[in-house]
């Protein structure tokens, strides 16, 4: 029992406190709650852009009974925080530890783990009122998070407990990738997908907390920090605050966004490519050899490169060629590959069929 007592203790959407956010030198100002945490939604309300899960919950909220709940999608696009908050307000606070269990990829959740705790929770009978008197729904939630890295045996275990406690219990797996649940599992919830936040949203929600924050920034920064989360909302206020923290009182400018994100000047990227078009291998060598060394990541020029060759004016056939050694670099980079013996790999391509033009 202990490990989904935890289970339901951890992870909890309420700003941890007493814990000093990481890099904040120990001050035990009560701000320095990441802002991921601090702006989690807290009721279903607050989610955005994810109208039809917000639907179904609402709904759920008035009285009605809830499904299965099978929540797929990219990171950062508020799966984890739409059921907490819905659970939060089903419950109430007193009773969300009773009634919920949270177990995600940190916990143990191999089969014997779906045998015990998961079944000896959802065995227990719940009443329909809370303490105050208030209705509560007459099940209880058990929320799988990350379930895409349970195991196969572990899910099938769920099958039988899934039908069997239906009366008591219902569960909401989440994942980023569908395909890694069993079939039998999916049918048996309903499913929803995240989607990644549209550009206005994301901006919409970096001005509010710009905001609340009493932020400087300029226009630009803004549109920065939503190009390079790519729908990735948590992702976007990880930035915001990193570059609030680093800039203290200053403005914060769509350069430090492009510093912090990582990303390649594009001058940087388009100064390779003229490189790799017009000049020596010798050039082409130290290019390459300097961007490593001022600390790029391959994979994220390799990302800027591909985004770049789609635009140039090169044939179908050169394109095609060049893509498909991006893709083989991409994989060697997964894997542990050089970096610097990748990109010269990939820059050599896009050399070759340059020339092969001229
Ligand atoms: N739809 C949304 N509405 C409001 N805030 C959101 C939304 N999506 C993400 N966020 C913000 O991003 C943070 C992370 O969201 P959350 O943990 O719910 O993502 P997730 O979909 O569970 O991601 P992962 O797949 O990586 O677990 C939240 O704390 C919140 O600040
Ligand atoms: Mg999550």
């Amino acid at each position: 029992m202990q490990a989904f007592l935890k289970g339901a203790a951890t992870q909890s959407a309420k700003p941890q406190k007493d814990k000093p956010a990481a890099g904040t030198c120990g001050e035990k100002k009560p701000k320095s709650v990441p802002w991921v945490e601090k702006y989690r939604p807290k009721c279903v309300d607050e989610v955005a852009f994810q109208e039809e899960v917000v639907a179904v919950l609402k709904k759920s909220l008035e009285g009605a009974d809830l499904p299965n709940l099978l929540f797929y999608g990219p990171p950062g696009t508020g799966k984890t925080s739409t059921i907490l908050a819905a659970a939060r307000e089903l419950y109430g606070p007193e009773l969300y530890r009773q009634r919920v269990l949270e177990l995600n990829a940190s916990d143990e959740r191999g089969i014997q783990v779906i045998r015990e705790k998961v079944k000896t929770f959802a065995q227990l009978t719940v009443a329909g009122k809370r303490a105050d008197g208030k209705p509560c729904p007459p099940f209880k939630i058990i929320i799988l998070d990350e379930a895409d890295s349970m195991t196969n045996a572990a899910q099938a275990a769920l099958r039988r407990t899934m039908e069997k406690e239906s009366r008591t219990t219902r569960f909401c797996l989440i994942c980023n990738y569908v395909s890694r649940i069993i079939e039998p599992l999916t049918s048996r919830c309903s499913k929803f997908r995240f989607k990644p936040l549209d550009d206005k949203i994301q901006e919409e929600r970096l001005l509010e907390i710009c905001e609340k924050e009493n932020l400087k920034y300029s226009k630009e920064a803004i549109g920065a920090l939503v190009k390079v989360s790519e729908g990735d909302l948590r992702k976007a206020i990880t930035f915001l605050q990193s570059a609030a923290r680093l800039n203290g009182e200053k403005e914060i400018t769509e350069n430090i966004v492009i510093e912090i994100a990582g990303v390649v000047p594009s001058k940087m990227i388009n100064s390779l490519l003229q490189t790799c078009y017009n000049s020596t291998f010798d050039k082409l060598e130290i290019a390459i050899k300097t961007m490593i060394d001022e600390g790029y990541a391959a994979m994220q020029i390799i990302s800027q490169l591909h985004d770049a060759i789609i635009e140039e004016k090169l044939n179908d056939c050169q394109k095609s060629a060049i893509t498909e050694k991006i893709a083989e670099v991409d994989k060697c980079l997964a894997d542990g590959a050089d970096e610097y013996l990748q990109m010269m790999g990939l820059c050599s391509v896009i050399m070759q069929q340059a020339t092969r033009n001229n």
